[in-house]
C-alpha cells in the first residue's frame, strides 16, 4: 500500500520528519509538484537536513526518489541541494529521477517575482522568491520550459527560441538593463550535461515499479491551505499541494495511492500574507513562536502563530480523502495553564462550521473556542501513548473528535525517536504489512 504524506495546514506541519520516520518501509519517495519553496526538516540525532526539492527520503541509502512533472526544478538550486548534502555525507549517486516533463525555473523567473511582489504593494503575498509563480505562470501559458527541452544542443533550435522569447519578455517587463538571452542559452547548455542523468519518464519508472510490487511514498509539499485551487487564495503557492496534484503530478492514477495521511501541528502556522483566523498578536503567539522555533526552514522568516484550527483541518480531510493524521509539536505546548482549540468560526450573526470557500468571508471570521486544561508535566521525547499526561491524551482526542479522523502519529519532538505511534493506527497496520518487494 503506498502511502501519500500531506500538509493538512498552511505548510511547515513537520512532513519532513514524517516522511523520515516512514521512508524505511519504501523503496521509493516521490514528489509531486511545489519546488525549492519547500524546506523539509530532518533531524537525526545531531544531524540536520534541511531538504527543499529533493524528496526527504534521500537521506535513506538505497532508497530512490523521484521529482515529478508537477514540480517546478531550479537546477541551480538542486544542484546546490546535491553539494549541501554530500558535505554531509549524503549521496545521491544515480538514486535520484527527475521527470522530462517538469517545468524549470531560471533566473528571470525569480526577477519577474520580485517585480510582482513590489507592484502588489500591501496586497503582496509574501511569496518566497524562488520564481515558483512565475514558472508555473508559463507552463500554464504554454511557454514554459521543460527538463526535456534543455536536451535541445543547437545553437537555434527550439530550446534557443524559447530563451530568447522569454528574455525578451522579460527585459520588457522589468525595465534597466536587460538579460542577454545567449548567455543565459550557455548557461542553460552547461546544466543539461551535469542534469541529463537523471533525466527520464518518472510515471513509466514509478507505474513499473509499483507493478513489480514496490511501495511507494508520495511526498507532498506546501500545504491544503497553500493549494492553488483549494487554498486561500490568492494568498497560496501556485501549484496543487493537495492530494488530487499527486495523480497530474506524477502521471499515476489514484488506486496507486493506499492511504493519505495529513500532517498537522497541534497549533497552527502560516508565513508569508493571507488569513489565518486562529492567530495569536500578542506574548501568546510570541511564545508559540519562541518556544516551536517557528521560523522558516527556507526563508528564516518568522512564522504567524496560532491556536489548532479544527475547521481548516476538517476541511484539509475533505480536500484529501485524509485517512489519518500525524499531530506533530505537541510538545511545544507543554506548560501552558489553557489551550483553546477552535472548532468554529463567528461571521456576523451565523457560526460556521465549515471552511468558507470564499476569501472574503473567511476574512470576517472569528474563531470559536473550545478551552482544554494544559499539562504541567513534559509531552516532549515521550514516545508511548500510555506515558503523556492525561490532560495530553485528552486534547488529542478532542482533536481527533473535532477534526473527524483517527490519529495514528503523535510526534513528540524533531527527533525521529521522539515519535509515539498509535497501536492499531493506520501507520501501525501499514509498518505490519508486508512490502511485496524486499530491498
Ligand atoms: P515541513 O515543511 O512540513 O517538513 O516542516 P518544517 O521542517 O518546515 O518545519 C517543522 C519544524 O518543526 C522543523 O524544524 C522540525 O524539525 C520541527 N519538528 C517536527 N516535529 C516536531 C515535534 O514534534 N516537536 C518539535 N518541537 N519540533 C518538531
Ligand atoms: P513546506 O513544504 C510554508 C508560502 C509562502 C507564501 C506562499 C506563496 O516547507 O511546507 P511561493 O514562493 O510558493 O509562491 O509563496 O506560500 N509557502 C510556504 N509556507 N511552507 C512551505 O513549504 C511553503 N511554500 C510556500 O510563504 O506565503
Ligand atoms: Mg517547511
Amino acid at each position: 500500500m503506498n502511502i501519500a504524506v500531506i500538509g493538512a495546514q498552511w505548510g511547515d506541519e513537520g512532513k519532513g520528519k514524517i516522511v523520515d520516520l516512514l521512508t524505511p518501509h519504501v523503496s521509493i519517495v516521490a514528489r509531486y509538484q511545489g519546488g525549492h519553496n519547500a524546506g523539509h526538516t530532518v533531524n537525526v540525532g545531531d544531524a540536520q537536513f534541511i531538504l527543499h526539492l529533493l524528496p526527504s527520503g534521500i537521506l535513506h541509502p538505497g532508497v530512490r526518489c523521484v521529482i515529478g512533472n508537477g514540480v517546478v526544478v531550479d537546477p541551480d538550486a538542486l544542484f546546490a541541494e546535491i553539494e549541501t548534502l554530500a558535505t554531509q555525507g549524503i549521496e545521491v549517486g544515480d538514486r535520484l529521477l527527475i521527470s522530462d516533463k517538469a517545468h524549470v525555473i531560471l533566473p528571470y523567473h525569480r526577477e519577474l517575482e520580485v517585480l510582482a511582489e513590489a507592484r502588489r504593494g500591501d496586497r503582496r503575498i509574501g511569496t518566497t522568491s524562488r520564481g515558483i509563480g512565475p514558472s508555473y505562470e508559463d507552463k500554464v501559458g504554454r511557454r514554459g520550459i521543460r527538463v526535456a527541452d534543455l536536451g535541445d544542443t543547437s545553437d537555434d533550435g527550439p530550446l534557443a527560441a524559447a530563451i530568447r522569447e522569454n528574455v525578451s519578455a522579460r527585459n520588457r517587463a522589468i525595465g534597466g538593463a536587460e538579460a542577454d538571452w545567449r548567455a543565459l542559452h550557455a548557461d542553460v547548455r552547461a546544466v543539461w550535461a551535469r542534469l541529463e542523468r537523471w533525466v527520464g519518464d518518472a510515471s513509466l519508472f514509478l507505474t513499473r515499479a509499483m507493478e513489480a510490487g514496490e511501495r511507494v511514498l508520495f511526498e507532498g509539499a506546501q500545504g491544503t491551505l497553500l493549494d492553488i485551487d483549494h487554498g486561500t487564495y490568492p494568498f497560496v503557492s501556485s501549484s496543487n499541494s493537495t492530494v488530487g496534484g499527486l495523480c497530474t503530478g506524477l502521471g499515476v492514477g489514484p488506486r496507486s495511492i493506499g492511504a493519505v495521511l495529513g500532517i498537522a501541528k497541534a497549533y497552527t502556522t502560516r508565513v508569508g500574507r493571507g488569513p489565518l483566523p486562529t492567530e495569536l498578536h500578542g506574548t501568546m503567539g510570541d511564545q508559540l513562536r519562541e518556544s516551536g522555533r517557528e521560523y522558516g526552514a527556507s526563508t528564516g522568516r518568522p512564522r504567524r502563530c496560532g491556536w489548532y484550527d479544527a475547521v481548516a483541518v476538517r476541511y484539509a480531510v475533505r480536500i484529501n480523502g485524509l485517512d489519518a493524521l500525524a499531530i506533530t509539536k505537541i510538545d511545544v505546548l507543554d506548560g501552558l495553564d489553557e489551550i483553546p482549540l477552535c472548532t468554529s468560526y463567528r461571521h456576523g450573526d451565523e457560526v460556521l462550521t465549515e471552511f468558507p470557500s470564499n476569501g472574503s468571508t473567511l476574512a470576517g471570521c472569528e474563531p470559536v473556542y473550545e478551552v482544554l486544561a494544559g499539562w504541567s508535566s513534559r509531552t516532549a521525547g515521550v514516545r508511548r501513548y500510555e506515558d503523556l499526561p492525561s490532560q495530553a491524551k485528552t486534547y488529542l482526542k478532542r482533536i481527533e473528535a473535532v477534526t473527524g479522523v483517527p490519529i495514528a502519529i503523535v510526534s513528540t519532538g524533531s527527533d525521529r525517536a521522539d515519535t509515539i505511534l498509535m497501536t492499531g493506527g493506520l501507520i501501525d497496520r501499514w509498518q505490519a504489512e508486508p512490502a511485496l518487494f524486499s530491498e
